[in-house]
């Protein structure tokens, strides 16, 4: 029987077919069995096929939807701020984003777009259409970009060389934030009597729209139909987000997307990277937990997630659709997974379990081994001449050992750490036996070695081939490494669809 192998399909295609699995909770695996199901399902009903219909599902569009900020507060954008310039900043480094405004009341996003393009080292050229230059100056926007401005088709200093086609070919995207409805409308009918409406017909670069608008105008059947005829013609489409509208009073779905789900869009887009494991499913635990005595009180220790988050980090930039379950840490969200935060064992075990099935487990969590057996209502106090009160220890579950002798689902792979204080390799070894785990990474935590909270981390990686040393490195280069194992192990399988 023929195979398809996910890794093998074009970038394209693999990028759409990714966004649309997250968007629908799927495997990219599932996601394209259920598209094979559904064609046949169409045929059968004597639905046209792509074939007849137009184009294939490749040429269709990714819709992308915000990357689960919508409606964050300011407190959590700033800490994906703060994420975003240490993770996937590199894939903007030197890329070309020709940024088209267009005349709505949120073209002022745009100057704070422009800043975050920069910060990751983008470089922004920018068409304003008239009604853009109604609500930002061409002033503003080159000060930010430190470019000229483009407003005009018939200027003779912006098209003396053509510069439409010129503008288009030097990009390596073209994001036009915010699209407006009548923008858009002109789009999907192929008009071009600005600079704006030209360079997009003459154009063969990704386009990204953000649209923003009035709620019932991004309700209109109009502008319903001009956005299916644009995602037919294979454009991006990111948004709009719901909330409030700038128009006192207003609210619903028409805003446009923030700056920073906007530049998220832009990297997904951009990211030529290679993918080796798109189409898995990976599940990492982080962090240390919680386990309440009082409301006040609580036993934990001092892990601080920085390997856990790492690891999810660099599996997600391999393709990976990763879920990381997290206990209580100070430090942000990686970018690109989906996060479950949690604070006891035991909410640890039940998110792992509500994430499967997947092919890769790793499980970095220091999670406590005990919790009080029984946590008070209220805070216990200090009476004066009476002893200190005993607390009683129940064990918790132990995530890894459930998942590792699992009979079924039981990931392809899965990993454990071993943070030992002593007799390292005779520990970790035990544990592998002891929790079904295919490999175990093995680390000291003893206090002068510095890796709990650290950025180091000294790995000894067990299996039932033997023992790999690696040498001392950065948490995130452990991670790499990991990876790199990782794809190794899996580079035999492949899927079938
Ligand atoms: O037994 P120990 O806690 O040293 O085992 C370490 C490994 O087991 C780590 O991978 C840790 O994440 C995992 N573990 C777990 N659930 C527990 C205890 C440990 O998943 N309750």
């Amino acid at each position: 029987m023929a195979s398809i192998t996910i890794r093998n399909l074009n970038g394209k295609t693999k990028k759409w077919l990714r966004v649309r699995a997250a968007q629908n909770g799927r495997s990219m695996e599932e996601e394209a069995r259920l598209l094979f199901d559904q064609l046949q399902a169409d045929e059968n009903s004597n639905i046209a096929t792509p074939a007849e219909s137009g184009p294939p599902i490749s040429n269709a569009s990714l819709q992308i939807e915000p990357v689960s900020m919508t409606g964050q507060t300011d407190e959590v954008a700033e800490r994906l701020r703060g994420s975003i310039a240490g993770t996937g900043s590199e894939i903007l480094a030197g890329k070309q984003v020709l940024l088209v405004i267009t005349g709505g009341i949120a073209a002022y996003k745009c100057l704070e777009f422009i800043r975050r393009l920069r910060d990751r080292g983008a470089s922004i050229k920018t068409v304003l259409t008239k009604s853009a230059a109604e609500f930002i100056t061409p002033l503003s926007i080159g000060a930010l970009t430190a470019e000229r401005v483009y407003c005009d088709l018939f200027s003779r200093d912006d098209e003396h060389d053509v510069g439409h086609i010129r503008l288009s070919r030097e990009a390596d995207i073209i994001v036009v934030a915010p699209a407006t409805a009548n923008f858009m409308a002109k789009m999907a009918h192929g008009l071009a009597d600005d600079l704006a409406s030209t360079i997009m017909l003459a154009t063969n670069k990704p386009v990204l729209l953000a649209p923003a608008m009035n709620p019932l105008m991004w309700q209109h059947p109009s502008t319903r139909r001009n956005r299916q005829i644009l995602a037919n013609d294979g454009l991006y489409i990111i948004g709009p987000g719901t909330g409030e509208m700038a128009e006192s009073g207003e609210s619903g779905t028409g805003r446009l997307l923030e700056p920073i789900e906007i530049v998220k869009a832009v990297e997904i887009l951009l990211d030529d990277r290679p993918k080796p494991l798109a189409g898995m499913r990976a599940i990492v635990t982080s962090g240390p937990t919680r386990e309440a005595i009082d409301p006040v009180r609580y036993l934990s220790n001092h892990s601080s997630g920085k390997q856990g988050h790492a690891i999810a980090s660099a599996l997600a930039h391999a393709g990976a659709d990763v879920t990381l379950v997290s206990g209580p840490v100070s430090i942000p969200d990686p970018e690109y997974v989906s996060v479950v935060h949690v604070e006891t064992a035991v909410e640890m075990k039940q998110a792992v379990d509500a994430a499967l099935p997947a092919d890769i487990a790793i499980f970095v969590a220091a999670v406590a081994d005990w919790r009080p057996a029984n946590s008070a209502d209220d805070k216990i106090k200090k009476a004066k001449g009476e002893d200190a009160p005993a607390i009683t220890l129940i064990e918790n579950p132990d995530i890894l050992k459930s998942i590792g002798t699992l009979n079924e689902n039981r990931p392809a792979l899965v990993i454990g750490f071993a943070a030992e204080t002593r007799n390292l390799i005779k520990n970790g070894r035990a544990k592998l036996k002891r929790k079904g785990a295919d490999w175990i990474l093995a680390n000291d935590v003893s206090a002068d070695a510095g890796v709990m909270g650290g950025d180091l981390n000294t790995i000894r990686l067990i299996s039932i081939d033997g023992i790999e040393e690696w040498p001392t490195a950065k948490k995130q280069q452990v991670a790499s490494r990991l990876i790199t194992k990782i794809v190794e192990f899996f580079e035999k399988e492949s899927i079938e669809i």
